[in-house]
């Protein structure tokens, strides 16, 4: 079976054809990043309109690449939500379009499932159960993953994500959007140490994260002294470094609770270098294993939504192409079950 994943939850448009024996057949993303650069952050309109073009450019690009017809594409998986209004509509209703011209089923997808589930793209995947850490721009979620459709949450960001937190303590250290990998970038010719940054929540014995502590910390710091290049530089790498101890920390504990030795990190904040690092390291000494999809795969793509289109499908008969559709902007990850 042949599934077409598309998605435009927010600043990048993503094609992908799945195919259930084959694997992955091709991949397109395109990023906006050089568009909303200009104005520190994704502007929504703007976002929507750069989707509606982009979207029939690469669904050729991929049949190409997978040296497949129109004709030959089983079922149609799109990101439903949560994301942007506007961008969602323009994915959904091109996904709901092309599936009824073809006569095949549209399926709506959760866009955090897609990212839990994108590890299970790589070559040497985990088995059912384990934990993940789903650390995106917009969340930050520990979830116990029995199969697909069952997800327990486990724990989760009082306030801002950590994805968020690199991009607007980025802006504070002058950097640019997209922050997260200029913040990385930035840290590795830093030290972490010299400054002191809290690690908030690190001790709380439960599996909630904070992380607008830690922001405001660097604006304090910021503020009481002229910054060097040098500072900072050492400023960012504590703040990764901070980061990383409370995420690694937090994963073990569930990790250990659930006695599982299994850990999956998905989302745009996965590929940062030193967190994979301090990740791997923590899980070695418990005996366990982390599990990533690849970097192309770690922030948002097309492959993630047609793999876990795919995976519904196949668990269940459900989807049809009614002709109406709908999309959540805010969708709790948690509220899914199998259809
Ligand atoms: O998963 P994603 O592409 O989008 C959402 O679903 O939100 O994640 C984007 C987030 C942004 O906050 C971005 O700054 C962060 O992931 N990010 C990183 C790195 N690459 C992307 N953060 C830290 N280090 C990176 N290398
Ligand atoms: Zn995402």
């Amino acid at each position: 079976m042949k599934v077409l994943g598309i998605e435009s939850s927010c600043d990048e448009t993503g094609v992908a054809l799945y195919d259930t024996e084959r694997g992955l057949l091709g991949h397109a993303v395109h990023t906006q990043v050089a568009m909303h650069e200009a104005y520190g952050g994704v502007v929504p309109e703007l976002a929507s309109r750069d989707h509606i073009r982009r979207l029939i450019p690469l669904l050729e690009n991929v049949l190409a690449q997978a040296h497949c017809g129109r004709g030959e594409i089983d079922a149609i998986a799109y990101t439903a939500g949560p994301g942007l209004a506007g961008a969602l509509l323009v994915g959904a209703s091109f996904a709901e379009a092309l599936a009824m011209a073809l006569d095949v089923p549209a399926l709506p997808v959760h866009h955090l499932e897609g990212h839990l589930l994108s590890p299970l793209l790589a070559d040497e995947a985990p088995a059912y159960p384990f934990i993940a850490l789903l650390v995106s721009g917009g969340h930050t979620q520990l979830m116990r993953v029995t199969r697909v459709g069952d997800y327990q949450l486990l724990g989760e960001s009082l306030d801002d994500a950590a994805g968020e937190a690199f991009d607007k303590t980025a802006k504070l250290l002058g950097l640019g959007y997209p922050g997260g990998p200029a913040l990385a970038k930035l840290a590795e010719a830093g030290t972490p140490g010299r400054f002191k940054l809290p690690r908030p929540m690190l001790n709380s014995g439960d599996l909630s994260f904070s992380f607008s502590g830690l922001k405001t910390a660097v604006l304090t710091a910021a503020r009481t002294r002229n910054l060097s290049e040098a500072d900072k530089a050492d400023l960012a790498a504590e703040f990764q470094e901070a980061v990383t101890e409370v995420l690694t920390a937090k994963a073990v504990a569930a990790c250990r609770q659930h006695r599982l030795s299994s850990l999956v990190v998905a989302g745009g904040v996965g590929a940062n270098r030193r967190l994979r690092q301090g990740m791997d390291a923590a899980l070695a000494k418990i005996g366990g294993r982390v599990y990533y999809p690849a970097l192309e795969l770690c922030t948002d793509n097309g492959a993630m939504i047609a793999y876990c289109g795919a995976q519904r499908l196949l668990q269940s008969a459900a989807a049809q192409g009614s002709g109406a559709f709908a999309v959540r902007p805010r969708w709790p990850l948690a509220e899914l079950s199998l259809g």
